[in-house]
Order: structure tokens, then sequence, then C-alpha cells
């Protein structure tokens, strides 16, 4: 149920706007308060006297209206919802949020919201595959947005694929989901590693590897969202800080695992980040110059920090997860990772060229534990995420 609950629904201009009637009334029968904006382009397919009418409200839609300003001003408008939901979102409104463009009351109310915001894309398939559109999708994605769908199937325009809206009634459930979801974590600490390490050769140069640390940043952010205390301990990447978690920018892995040791203790410790194994034995303060031979790189190994934090005693976190990043048989090359590092569960993907796991939005991942292995179907890195810290919360909550 969805009691007491406070909704922002705004209404962009698709043809799938008519869904929103249905949507209003279903979520209205779960107990949520509905308030509706109506970008200019929504009103050409559902008018606002029947958004009004389902909603029991006043629909707004004109950011410069001096009725609409002085009944509820914008800022207001996003303040007094527990959460914002866009529905349609048609490429455009997509494109303007990941931009930052504030043009009008839609587009304003969710530039300056501090709310979660979830949206359910809607649009022709290839609007929908278009390389500006995933761009779009990547950053609303990297801002914690909640993407819903979209679905494949027949389209209005009479063509078939990915692009189609979600049901009102699958919208409701994620609703229902996301509320139930706050506070699942509540009084529980999480460490979360991310990214890779940057291992200096020299002061210029140094080993690296292709870590984005996207899946660990959504991670940090999904168990943020469940209301653990989240430290995020991250490698150099070009992620946003996701909001809600204590950040540690850190370069190598004996910084890292400095940091992770300082963060104890922790009730669950999540080892996302793409660690080297080796750096170099000795980085002087020099820049190595050309001179005849090329230099030969003398490699040490860097401490484990999954292996240390799950083999730690005392203050050992309640609940220890690794990854794996594997190419080829993935399962049976990560499997022995769990007695090998001690920890409790290991996340294993698939990173052969071709995947585009390392840097993608996507991750196809199988989850290794003492008794099972679960082979999660492909989906976004911050479904993953979501689905991860469901089951964190599952077993430590
Ligand atoms: N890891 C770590 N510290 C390291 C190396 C790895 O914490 N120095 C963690 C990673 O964060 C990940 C897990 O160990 O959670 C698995 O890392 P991976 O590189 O796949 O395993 P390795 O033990 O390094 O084995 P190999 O590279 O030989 O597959």
């Amino acid at each position: 149920m969805l009691d007491g609950r406070r909704i922002l629904l705004i209404i962009s201009g698709g043809i799938a706007a008519y869904k929103c009637l249905d949507l209003i009334r279903q979520l209205r029968t779960h107990g949520a308060a509905v308030r509706c904006i109506l970008t200019r382009s929504a009103t050409e397919f559902v008018t606002p006297l029947s958004v009004a009418a389902l909603s029991g409200d006043k629909v707004y839609g004109d950011l410069f209206s001096l009725t609409d300003e002085h009944d509820m001003g914008h800022i207001q408008l996003s303040r007094d919802a527990d959460l914002l939901v866009v529905v349609p979102a048609t490429a455009n409104i997509l494109a303007r949020m990941a931009q930052g463009i504030a043009d009008d009351l839609a587009t304003t109310a969710l530039l300056a919201t501090d709310k979660p915001v979830m949206v359910a894309p809607s649009m022709n398939v290839r609007m929908w595959e278009h390389e500006a559109t995933r761009a779009n999708m990547a950053v609303l994605r990297s801002r914690n947005v909640t993407v819903l769908g979209p679905d494949s199937g027949d389209m209005a325009c009479g063509e078939y694929g990915e692009g189609r809206m979600v049901e009102p009634a699958d919208i409701v459930a994620a609703i229902e989901r996301s509320f139930a979801d706050q506070g699942r974590l509540a009084g529980q600490r999480a460490l979360v590693t991310s990214g890779p390490t940057h291992e200096p050769i020299d002061p210029v140069r140094y080993i690296a590897n292709r870590s984005s640390g996207k899946q660990g940043h959504a991670i940090a952010a999904a168990l943020a969202r469940m209301g653990a205390e989240t430290i995020l301990i991250t490698g150099p990447t070009q992620e946003t800080d996701p909001p809600g978690v204590a950040v540690i920018r850190v370069e190598t892995a004996q910084q890292m695992l400095e940091a992770c040791q300082t963060a104890l203790p922790a009730d669950v410790a999540v080892c996302a980040a793409a660690v080297s194994d080796w750096r170099p034995e000795s980085a002087g303060g020099q820049k190595i110059k050309k001179n005849g031979a090329p230099p030969k790189l003398s490699l040490t190994e860097n401490p484990d920090i999954l292996k240390t934090l799950a083999t730690a005693g005392n203050g050992r976190p309640r609940l220890v997860i690794g990854f794996a990043a594997e190419t080829g048989d993935v399962i049976a090359k990560a499997k022995p990772k769990l007695l090998a590092k001690g920890c409790d569960w290991i996340v294993a993907n698939d990173v052969a060229p071709g995947t585009q796991t390392f840097g993608g939005s996507d991750n196809s991942v199988h989850l290794i534990t003492a008794d099972r292995v679960e082979s999660w179907p492909r989906m976004s890195k911050q479904a993953v995420a979501d689905q991860l810290a469901s089951l964190i919360a599952d077993a430590i909550g």
C-alpha cells in the first residue's frame, strides 16, 4: 500500500500519456496522494480536466502562472512530494533532465528536487536506441534516477521493438517496492569499494585497468537509498558521487586498504573495486627518461583488500561480498574465490571482449554463495545494485 505517500506525477507529451489516467486511479486506490504537472505537449494528449478529476487536485502546468506560483511555487511542489515520477518520459524530457535544462514547470521541479526520481521512458525504438538517448540515460542512471522499462512490443507508430512504456500496474508495483525498501538497512553501516586503482610507475605514468566504477557506485547508492550509512571508497573514476554516500577518493590499492580499515566497523562490505593485483616495486620521484634500452618494471603484489576484510577476525563485517571479473567459464573460475578470499558471496561477471561490461551500463552476473548459484538475466548496473542491496537487506537487515 501507498497510504499517505505523496507522489508528484510529471506527465510529458507522448502517446502513452493516456495511460496516466489509469496510473493516477491505481495510485489513489493504493492510498497515495497524487499531484500532477503536465508539460505543454502533454496537454495535446490528455486534458488537464481529466487529470484534475482523477487526481482530485489542481493540475499544474505553467512555470510563469501567477496563480500557480501563488498557490504552490515550483520549489515547494517538488519539496512537498516523497517521490517524483515522470510518466511517460519522452526522449525530449529525458534529454532536458540529463542536461539540467529548466525551461518549463516540469523540468524546473525536476531540477529543484532533492527527492528520488523515477522515469518510465516511452518512445519509438529508433529514438530509444539513438546514441544521444543512450548517453542521456547513462547520465540519468549515474545520478540515481530509477528507470522503469521500457518494454518491447508493438508500438503506436507501427514498429516493433524496445521503447514501449511499462504498464501502470508495473509502475505502481515499482513505486511500492521503492517505498518498502526505504529504511530496510537503517542503522546498518555499509562499506563499498569501487573503480580501478592507479599504481604509479613514476610521477607521470601508472598501471590501471578498464573498470569504470559504475557498478560499485550504483551499489553504494542502492544501499544508501535503503537507509544504510554508506561509505564508498573509490579509485579514480568519472562517476559522480552518489547522493547520501560518504565518498573517500584514493589512488592506489594500499591507500584503498588503509581507507577501508579506517572505515571499519561495518555490517556489510562490498568489494566491487578492480584492485590492481600488482604495483611497481619502486616508483621514484623522478620521471623515467628514455635512454637506450626500455626500463624493466619490477612488480610486487598488492594487499588483497577483500581477503583482509573477510579474515579480519573480530572486526569482520557480518557479510563480506566480493566481485570476480572473469572471462570464459565465469562460474567455475569464480567459485573457488569464495574460499580463497574467505568471503560470503561472490558476484561474478563476464568481462570478455564484446560483453561491454567494462564501462557499459548493463551487466550480467552470477551470485555465488556457499550453497547456491543464481544467474541473473542481463540488466542495468542499477538494477543489479538494487537486487543485490535487497538481498543484503534480507541477510542483515
Ligand atoms: N580484490 C581486492 N584486493 C586485491 C585484488 C582483488 O580486494 N588486491 C577483490 C576485488 O575487489 C574483487 C575480488 O577481490 O572483489 C576478486 O578480484 P579478482 O581480481 O577477480 O581476483 P584475484 O584474486 O585478483 O584473482 P585473479 O585476478 O587471478 O582472477
